[in-house]
């Protein structure tokens, strides 16, 4: 979590980090600041918003040709002026910004007050730049290798970015743990937690890789490990494009992404399936498809969002390739002590590629001897780089702390995958991956049909916007439609909703049950529709208010439901693409009518990069 931002170079520094804190807030956004440098430095900060420090410094002198900013999502200390970044060194000459945890910062802390220094904040960050000016004191050693030798004493995952008054023509940034990228400019530089900050000044961009320390001039740069060790830093063109960034005249990102799905999955799909020819191709794991003949068991890692595609997967992998799948909350395996082995392949799901605890799930399956996939959407970000293989899910950036595009185009990736397994493995004959890659290439049509139930989606969502709780039920492969319906909800409208499996209902949750709860149902016309349908009787006959998804053309649950939702037919592996995108709506038009901050919701960040 937490964004940042550098520049050193010629132009003005501070619009280009302000610009660039907007578009890294999906990162954070409880309080943001800025420090300038030019004969002197500068430093602003404020809790609250990006924009509230923009209203801060209006009227400030925002000179100065090197800067960094930050937008904050609180660990160590509560979101206030104080604990916001950038924190200074006791002499105020040095000054940091920091992504991540300094795991090891009380023991320093401590060592450091018994020194003398005084601290201003609750934050682990500035005990990291006291440590800084620690070291300087006592061994008279230069900013660059004082730098090098407090990160080989701290513990933890950090994306740091330094700049001292001493030396204003340098911005050092070093990186464990935690993503960060130097645009490389001419005469300049830039860096960021991710590319979109940097994307309209260059294309040309170095994804630093953990332990390394970027030394940065105007016209010159210079990368080190953190054994001393000169690197060669390798330079790569972003594919990014300006646009993906804006809101293209939608109210919200959310909104802007849902709509953009039909064009994410296709995008998704594209050379990937050949349904004339019954053939999935997987490029980034083609090395592995020996491998996947002998695989016994798959386990599926992540978190969130992505834990729920994990679950869709899990289905599909089973049915269709026919080999085992056990779906894992990473921060729950990685504290267990998982049996695995080498001949188990551990798929990790994550949008943003950089989410701690699927990180460490994934070293830990590693140490173990598995072989480990990714299935990411941030092109270059560290779980592509920590996975033996991949595939990406091309969705382009989500900028909407809730996730939808991603998770479709993630059901895809894993759509894709179950049917490559299954390939491999001879567990689909020709003829039935050419009826099937035949009905997923439509996927994307079928999709921007279902968009089209926005105005109906909205209706309803007038009717029940005030409810307190809601339920959602689904079977089979739709079970995780409802837990992704409910996540929806509750994330961005803060109604309390809970997923359930809808034969589960029975178990505890018809309890709840009475006219003031709406309950939403996946029930199109696949092989629990039946027993869907007595479930939407139990609660028809406890009051409650039934909203369903059905297929096209069903009388059968029109009859019984308040509310339906008809989605066109599709089989049955590929509902999930369908079903969540009214689900998704439904969230999206009750928080805008409830005067929520859908893009950034309360208390949530897209990229967790603590534990
Ligand atoms: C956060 C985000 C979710 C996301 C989850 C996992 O909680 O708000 O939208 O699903 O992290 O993130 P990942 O990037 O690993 O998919």
């Amino acid at each position: 979590m937490c964004g940042i931002v550098g520049y050193i170079g010629y132009r003005d520094a501070y619009p280009i980090i302000i610009k660039g804190l907007h578009r890294l807030e999906y990162r954070g956004y409880d309080s943001a600041g800025v420090a300038l440098l030019d004969k002197e430095m500068r430093v602003y900060k404020k809790a609250g918003k990006v924009s509230d420090l923009e209203d801060f410094v209006k009227g400030i002198d925002t000179s100065g040709t090197i800067g960094m900013g930050h937008t904050r999502w609180a660990t160590h200390g509560a979101p206030s002026d104080r604990n916001s970044h950038p924190h200074s060194s006791g002499d105020r000459k040095l000054t940091i910004i920091h992504n991540g945890i300094i795991e090891n910062y009380n023991v320093i802390k401590e060592a450091l007050l018994g020194k003398g220094h005084i601290f201003k904040s609750d934050t682990d960050t500035e005990v990291l730049i006291h440590l800084v000016e620690d070291i300087q004191n006592e061994t008279g050693l230069d900013l660059q290798e004082a730098v090098r030798v407090a990160l080989n004493r701290v513990i933890g995952a950090y994306a740091i970015v330094i700049m001292s008054a001493d030396d204003p023509d340098m911005v050092i940034a070093a990186r464990k743990g935690s993503p960060m990228v130097i645009g490389v400019g001419k005469g300049e530089y830039f860096i960021a937690s991710d590319a979109t900050p940097i994307v309209e000044y260059t294309k040309n961009v170095i994804y630093l890789n953990d332990n390394e320390i970027a030394y940065i001039r105007r016209d010159d740069l210079l990368v080190k490990t953190i054994d001393n060790t000169v690197q060669t830093p390798y330079i790569q063109k972003l594919e990014l494009q300006l646009e993906m960034l804006e809101k293209g005249g939608y109210d919200h990102f959310m909104l802007k992404e849902i709509y953009e799905q039909p064009r994410s999955v296709r995008d998704c799909l594209r050379g990937r399936v050949y349904p004339q020819q019954g053939k999935v191709q997987l490029g980034g794991i083609k090395e592995y498809s020996d491998k996947l003949k002998n695989v016994d068991r798959i386990i599926i890692v992540a978190c969130g969002t992505s834990w729920h595609a994990g679950l869709v997967g899990e289905y599909l992998i089973e049915e269709y390739a026919r080999v085992p799948v056990e779906v894992e909350y990473a921060s729950e395996f990685r504290y267990r002590n998982p049996i695995i082995t080498e001949k188990d392949l551990v798929i990790a799901i994550s949008q943003s590629g950089e989410t701690a605890d699927t990180m460490a799930a994934i070293e830990l399956a590693k140490e173990k001897g598995a072989t480990i996939f990714g299935v990411c959407n941030v092109v270059g970000a560290s779980i592509p780089r920590i996975t033996h293989a991949g595939v990406y899910t091309h969705a382009g950036p989500e900028i909407g702390v809730a996730s939808t595009k991603a998770f479709t185009a993630q059901v895809t990736v894993l759509t894709l995958i179950a049917f490559y397994i299954a390939q491999q493995r001879g567990a689909i004959t020709r003829n039935k991956l050419i009826e099937y890659l035949t009905e997923l290439n439509e996927i994307p049509d079928l999709i921007e049909q279902t968009l089209k139930t926005n105005e109906s989606v909205k209706a309803i969502s007038e009717k029940i916007k005030d409810s307190r709780n809601c339920l959602f039920l689904g079977r089979g492969s739709s079970f995780p439609v409802a837990l992704e319906g409910a996540l929806k909800l509750k994330e961005i409208s803060y109604i309390h909703a809970e997923g359930y499996p809808a034969a589960e209902m029975k178990h505890g949750p018809i309890a709840l049950i009475d006219e003031e709860m709406p309950v939403v149902f996946i029930a199109t016309k696949h092989s629990s529709y039946e027993k869907v349908i007595s479930n939407i009787q139990e609660v028809k006959a406890r009051k409650g208010q039934v909203i369903a998804i059905v297929t096209e053309g069903d009388t059968a649950v029109r009859s019984m439901a308040d509310y339906v939702i008809e989605i066109p037919q599709t089989n049955e592996a590929f509902v999930p693409l369908i079903a969540t995108i009214p689900l998704q709506l439904l969230s999206y038009h009750i928080a805008v009518m409830r005067g929520c901050n859908v893009d950034q919701p309360r208390n949530l960040a897209k990229s967790v990069t603590v534990e």
